[in-house]
């Protein structure tokens, strides 16, 4: 399947149609070795603000796949199918620093199939609810991910083990990773929607009594602000995708002087639809997209 440059620094606003099949040797290009990023849509970008504070001179490779955007409401199954056929394509045509896995719901998806890929340099984000009840001080725990996640093996089990040290509440909020695709592409969201979302979830008094909050989608970040007037005790905010980046920003031997500039590239899986994703990628300095129609 070939990989089609369909945008360019000054083009990212819109997606002309006159695509011109890339080859492949530019994504090869010595000194180009990227760290890929994988998620359905922007939630990713919330590990590479991260990861570009501790490695600024990295490439980046982001994989968005838009054609299966989301998720979070898709049998888990499935899930780890694709995104291991997407990883095979994009990782014969480029030889990567490190592959990181910038969504909880995959990560997930993996563990529970088996299919995490044990080699070396490959990282997960996922729900780390054991620091998390280490972090509480009252014991009462939010985690914020998708229906994949919570309805997930891995969680049940960690929530089991949890659940004897403190109360967790499992929210699942698909409706929160569209508002944050939307936020993103500068499209307006109401706070009151957010509210809604979590009123239906969790009774107002337990709400405001949580004092630690799992960030168990990478999405959620980017709705930060949001989210902490929702729940104004909550001294504590998790967002996993902070020591992964750590993680990788300590596992790979960056040798400048073989790597050349950094630069920021972004394949997407289907033509963008009324989210518009160029306009969040084009805002982190990706600059150079392209797309894998698959
Ligand atoms: N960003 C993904 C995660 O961390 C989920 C997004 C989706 O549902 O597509 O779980």
């Amino acid at each position: 399947m070939p990989i089609q440059r369909v945008l360019c620094a000054t083009a990212l606003a819109s997606w002309p149609n006159d695509n011109a099949v890339l080859d492949s040797r530019q994504l090869l290009d010595s000194p180009y070795r990227p760290v890929v990023v994988l998620d359905s849509g922007v939630g990713g970008l919330t590990l590479v603000r991260q990861l570009e504070q501790l490695a600024p001179e990295v490439s980046i490779l982001y994989v968005a796949d838009n054609a299966w955007f989301p998720y979070g409401s898709k049998p888990v199954a499935a899930v780890a199918c694709r995104v291991q056929q997407l990883l095979d394509q994009v990782c014969t045509r480029v030889d990567p620093l490190a592959v990181v896995i910038a969504c909880n719901t995959t990560s997930i998806a993996l563990i529970d199939h088996g299919r995490v890929p044990f080699t070396k340099g490959h990282f997960l984000v996922t729900p780390p609810l054991k620091e998390a009840v280490q972090a509480s001080a009252n014991g009462k725990i939010a985690l914020l991910a998708t229906p994949g996640t919570i309805k997930s093996k891995h969680i049940s089990t960690a929530l089991a083990k949890a659940i004897t040290r403190a109360q967790v509440w499992p929210i699942a909020a698909q409706r929160l990773v569209e508002l944050s695709e939307y936020k993103l592409a500068a499209q307006a969201t109401s706070p009151a929607c957010l509210s809604e979302l979590i009123d239906s979830h969790l009774p107002t008094a337990q709400r405001l009594e949580i004092d630690t909050v799992i960030l168990g989608c990478t999405h959620f970040p980017h709705l930060l602000g949001d989210l902490q007037t929702l729940f104004p005790s909550a001294a504590t905010w998790i967002d996993p995708a902070k020591e992964v980046a750590l993680q990788i920003a300590s596992s790979i031997k960056i040798n400048l002087s073989t790597l050349g500039p950094p630069a920021r590239t972004v394949i997407f899986t289907s033509l963008p639809g009324t989210r518009n994703p160029q306009h969040a990628f084009l805002n982190y300095g990706f600059h150079a997209a392209y797309s894998l129609l698959a």
